[in-house]
Order: structure tokens, then sequence, then C-alpha cells
């Protein structure tokens, strides 16, 4: 793993002066709109795990205004398409996932895809004069995979290389081998916050002490570093406290940890828990022995849907007795207190008494974050 910059835990005093934002940037549709545009349509989005999708299987997902289909054929090539039937726009798949042994069928006139998105019937079509089943696919979505996280891009024209957005995220990771991971555990939770709130809750522990004092026995709140903002991710450290191997509800053993840490990682990654957000959707958040991601799906300004997925060793997950309760409860544990004070922050901005307040020397990542936002989807 590359050297992460490393900053002093007793930060300059900052000046009063930058500030939250408007609340209209959290509340209005149009605003929303024009993120979806700007930001979410420009950037690639992490769309799940490979394992997701078993071969003959689909998973559907909403992302923003796109109704999306992954698809994974017996031959185990997956793709991507928006799961909307090309005859009248039905949604084509409304199950959540399910089976796709060779054809996928819209269930209002029977018109039929192939698993690559062909058209392969359309009844009723025949006397159509110049009707060709080849001129109505269904639309593809640009698909790529980094170590088993899928990844799709929204927008026209060619994506970016998947490789140029990661931007070394790949490289500082590449020693927790994640396409080896298996997921142990998926959760989805509805939030009543707008998407950024949640980014922003993610990237600063001064709430840690009220709010997860599970985490704060592991894992002191400001030994947090913080990297500089980049074009495409946001990234932190924390270390852990002598005698705990990893964040779960069994730690502090102060003995044998539950789990192995995961093969190839150096000293300081054994010590450490990683914060890292892939703009706009993904938060990623290695452990010394298991991986968290949480993949966040925008649905209105003041609605975010966010599945999170536990990924463990193949070797871990095949020994006797295997339970990975511990850190997904821990880690379940402490999202139900992450997306409350979400929630309760969406409330306050909302409010008629809302104000940007002040932010403090220790929440420069979330000011860099808001101006990320602006950069791209223009100010208010
Ligand atoms: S809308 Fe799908 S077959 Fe008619
Ligand atoms: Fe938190």
């Amino acid at each position: 793993m590359k050297a992460m910059v490393r900053h002093s835990n007793d930060r300059a005093p900052s000046d009063v002066g930058v500030t939250t934002l408007a609340a209209g940037y959290y509340t209005d549709p149009a605003y929303f709109a024009r993120e979806q545009e700007h930001i979410f349509r420009k950037h690639w989005l992490f769309a799940g795990r490979h394992d997701d999708v078993p071969p003959g299987s689909y998973v559907t997902r909403r992302l923003g205004d796109a109704q999306l289909l992954l698809v994974r054929d017996e031959a185990g090539v997956l793709r991507a398409f928006h799961n909307v039937c090309r005859h009248r726009g039905t949604l084509l798949c409304s199950a959540e996932h399910g089976p796709a042994r060779g054809h996928l069928q819209c269930a209002y006139h029977a018109w039929t895809y192939r698993l690559d998105g062909a058209l392969h019937r359309a009844p009723h079509m025949e006397k159509v004069s110049g009707f060709r089943t080849e001129d109505w696919p269904l639309l593809p979505v640009a698909l790529q995979v980094w170590a088993g996280n899928v990844f799709l891009y929204l927008g026209e024209g060619t994506p970016p290389p998947l490789s140029e957005y990661l931007d070394t995220v790949d490289t500082r990771f590449a020693a927790w081998a994640m396409a080896e991971l298996r997921t142990v555990a998926r959760r989805t939770y509805q939030l009543r916050a707008n998407w950024k709130l949640v980014i922003s809750n993610y990237h600063e522990c001064l709430h840690c002490p009220v709010a997860h004092p599970q985490l704060c026995k592991l894992s002191p709140y400001l030994s947090g570093d913080n990297e500089p903002m980049h074009p495409t991710w946001m990234g932190a450290s924390m270390e852990l406290l002598p005698g705990c191997a990893t964040l779960s509800l069994s730690e502090p053993t102060a003995g044998a940890p539950r789990r192995a840490p995961l093969p190839g990682l150096d000293e300081q990654a054994r010590r450490s828990v990683f914060y890292y957000a892939l703009l706009p959707s993904m938060l990623l958040n290695p452990h010394p022995d298991y991986v968290v991601t949480f993949q966040l799906r925008p649905l209105a300004a003041d609605r975010t849907e966010i599945e999170c997925h536990w990924l463990m060793h193949p070797d871990e997950i095949a020994r006797p007795g295997f339970d990975p309760s511990d850190a997904v409860e821990f880690w379940d544990l402490t999202n139900r207190q992450d997306w409350e004070l979400s929630d309760l922050a969406q409330a306050g901005i909302s409010s008629r008494g809302y104000r940007p307040g002040p932010y403090s020397n220790r929440e420069e990542l979330l000011a860099a974050f808001d101006r990320w936002v602006i950069e791209r989807a223009g100010a208010l």
C-alpha cells in the first residue's frame, strides 16, 4: 500500500468563515436534478458486488432517475441495461432479483429479450412494415468491475476509463485483494436525508463520542488522518487502540481475534480502519479483517437508499462455526446511529429556522466536499 499523507492531530486553528451550505442544496428538487445531470451522469457509479448477480440471474437497481438491470448469463458475462421495455416503456423486470434463463420477458405484451439485450420476439409486430427486431435492443449501460466492485456509467458518450476515475484508490487498496472477498451480509437502509449529508457524516468523527460509544472504545475519535481532496475521491484513516484487532462487537479481545487479518496487509494496515468515498456513490471502509462497502442511491433531494455489503475472506468463511455477526452488527448499529443523525440534520436544514453554520478546523474535508459539489453542479 502506498504511504498515506499524514496530518498532525493538533491541527491549526481556523477562523470563522467557512460555513455549511444553504438549505436549498439539500432540499431543492431542481438542485437535485442538477446534481443528477452534472455529478451522477458524469461519474462512474458503484452498483454493488459481483457476487450480487450469480450466473443465470438478474438484479434491478434504481439510481436517481434511472431504472437499471444487471444480468449475468449462464456463461458468466455480466451486462447492464436500462430496465425499460423498448415497446411502450414498461419496466421490464419488477422484482429486486430473479432468474434469467436465456430470456427476459416483458409482462405487458410479451416482448422477449436475450440476455445480451437483443430483442428476440416481438408479438404482433410482424405486419409492421420495416420493423426489425435488431433495431430495438435494450439500451445498454457501460459496466466495469474493479476488485469485485461493479460500476456503471449513465452519461452520454464514451465513459472515462475506470482507472482514471479510481485515481490510485485501486492501488492503495490492492493488498485487501477485494476481488477474492465474498459477501457475508447485505443490508439496505432507507434514509430521509440528502445523499450529501451521508458523505459529510462519514468524513468526520467529531460526532463519535456522542453517537458511537462502541466505536470510541476501539478507535480514538481524534486519531483520524485526512487525505487532501482528490477530483474523484476523499479519504481518511483512523487507528485501532492497542488490544483491538478490528471494529467489532466482540472487541477488544486483547487476545485471539475472531478472524485473521487479510493476507498481504502490512503492520500499518493491520492497525487502521480506512474511510474512503469514491464520489458520488461509494463509501469504501476497509478493516484489517473485512471490508464494508456502502452504495448510495439518491432517490430524491430528501431520500437516499443505502445498501451495505460486508466482505470477508473465503478461508474465514470456510472455517467451522464461521460467524460474521460481530462485524455485521457493529456496523449495523453504527449505521443506524449515523442515519438517525443524517435524518435529524435533514429535518433541521429543511426548517425555516436553518441558517448555514460554521465548520470547525476538523471539518475541512466537509468544506472541500461542499466546494466539489458546487464546482460541478453550480451554486444556487
Ligand atoms: S410494453 Fe413491453 S411488451 Fe409492450
Ligand atoms: Fe458516525
